[in-house]
């Protein structure tokens, strides 16, 4: 497991990639490095919190051993969320050796739900904050430098951060939260209880937003909140439809994605918008979960399987190369073979591109987590591996139905595995590899590529 090495900012869904945090800072105040952990949300609010320290006269650094200030940006969604923070934390004692005075603190999702239980934890964390509560960052921080431990870990029905500008990493994708909190209470999720109400960035700001970060180079956004295709502004009205419309007009030349979406608030207006607009991506995220009735009402998710492939077929109706992603839990409480058989078959019939798949894990505070957790270890863990593997062979199917097509590419850079073969992205979402060891294309352009090859995660082209 690799948590020590933070690597650059992943598009994720919930899972569990450590994202640096590559900030500019010419100030010359401490030094703060932040390491990011869980959704996208949290890489954004890491960005908040960046922008909150940067304005209060701290250096945000991506060096950890120059840092006086580590701060750990959490999530709880899942157990295993936190069991690698607690493990993160004793390999932190180790910079606590060599700094007798570097603070420590946990911001996010873990912080809101253990609050101060943290205090103390490995006599190193005397900091813990909130998601509502980052704008004390600051006051925490110099209190905590003078021996002082802070907690604040209010939820608050307002707060968007809407005056704050976001310190975010140099590229060419840029995330922008417009909600914030959860209203849905699916019964396994600790989400609103973590992150609080939902509330809505004003439309206005929205747009002034987007239209910045065309200006300051950024070829691609994407449109962040728990629940995202149920914003609404209270002031103008505007709902996420008309909202991701006067996006895609503000910013012609900018790409628009937008997660996560909720299947009840999918609705014909959004998809149509979709359709009609090019620079709107041809990507939809939309987490089903189960493909079980019974288990989609025990969930409390508020829609069935019918209504479900329902929506996905309008999807394909109106935008026929639209890609898909989705999530899915193994083994919620009840959930029997039967239950289990009835996902696989909705994933013959809808076919994902994509998909993060994981085993329910119980969240105290939750309504789930009454239910008796009944679906043993090794069952969880022998139906995810089924739904892995399935999803793995549609994915691999559809990819090689790709080869021959040309897509537009978005270059992010180099690629991991070899310096001259760089990777970009599809309209789709695809991770698309490409030959560039003549060097001539560079991060952020625009490129066609012919697709060759494919695995069931990526797609292998060459420029056209
Ligand atoms: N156990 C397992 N997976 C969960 N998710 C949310 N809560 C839990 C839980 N308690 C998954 C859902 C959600 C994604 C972000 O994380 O699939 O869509
Ligand atoms: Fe959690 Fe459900 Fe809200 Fe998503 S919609 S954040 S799964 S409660």
């Amino acid at each position: 497991m690799q948590i020590d090495i933070p690597v650059l900012s992943k598009r994720t869904n919930g899972d569990l990639e450590t994202h640096s945090t590559k900030y500019k800072s010419e100030s010359k105040g401490r030094n703060v490095y932040i390491e990011t952990y869980g959704c996208q949300m949290n890489v954004n609010d890491s960005e908040i919190v960046a922008g909150i320290l940067q304005q209060s006269g701290y250096s945000i650094t991506d060096m950890i051993e120059k840092s006086d200030v580590i701060l750990l940006n959490t999530c709880s969604v899942r157990d295993n969320a936190e069991v690698k923070i607690e493990k993160r934390l004793q390999h932190l004692r180790h910079y606590r050796k060599k700094k007798s005075k570097l603070v420590v603190g946990i911001l996010g999702c873990m912080a809101e739900r253990l609050r101060g239980q943290l205090i103390g934890k490995q006599d190193l964390v005397s900091i813990v904050v909130g998601p509502d509560e980052y704008r004390k960052v600051p006051q925490l921080i110099d209190q905590a430098i003078g021996g002082e431990m802070g907690i604040a870990v209010k939820l608050s029905k307002v707060e968007t951060y809407d005056d704050i500008i976001p310190l975010r990493t140099e590229g060419v994708s840029s995330w922008l939260s417009i909600m914030r909190g959860c209203d849905k209470f699916c019964t396994y999720c600790v989400v609103p209880y973590t992150r609080g109400r939902e509330r809505s960035k004003p439309f206005t700001s929205v747009i002034k937003e987007v239209v910045q970060l065309y200006e300051q180079g950024f070829k691609e956004v994407t449109l962040l909140g728990q629940n995202v295709n149920s914003y609404s502004d209270i002031e103008s009205k505007v709902d996420f439809a008309k909202l991701l419309e006067e996006c895609a007009k503000a910013v012609p030349e900018m790409r628009i994605r937008y997660t996560t979406s909720h299947p009840y608030d999918m609705t014909n207006e959004l998809i149509e918008t979709m359709a009609n607009y090019k620079n709107i991506c041809n990507y939809i995220h939309l987490p089903v979960q189960s493909g079980s009735d019974r288990i989609l009402q025990l969930m409390n998710r508020h829609y069935s399987v019918e209504h479900y492939i329902e929506r996905m077929n309008k999807i394909k109706e109106l935008i026929p190369n639209c890609a898909t992603s989705t999530d899915i839990i193994s083994g919620f409480p009840t959930e029997t073979e039967e239950d289990h058989k009835q996902t696989l078959e909705l994933m013959e019939i809808v076919r994902y591109d994509g998909a993060y798949m994981f085993n329910y894990s119980p969240r105290s505070k939750t309504k789930a987590y009454m239910m008796d957790d009944d679906v043993s270890d090794d069952t969880k863990k022998r139906r995810l591996n089924e739904i892995i593997e399935l999803q793995n062979k549609i994915a691999a199917e559809i990819n090689r139905n790709e080869h021959g097509l040309i897509h537009e590419v978005l270059v992010e850079g180099p690629s991991k595995k070899n310096q001259n073969e760089w990777q970009g992205r599809s309209d789709t979402n695809k991770v698309v590899i490409f030959d560039n060891s003549d060097g001539l294309i560079k991060t952020g352009d625009v490129v066609k590529c012919k697709i060759n090859n494919s695995t069931s995660a990526t797609l292998f082209g060459s420029i056209v």
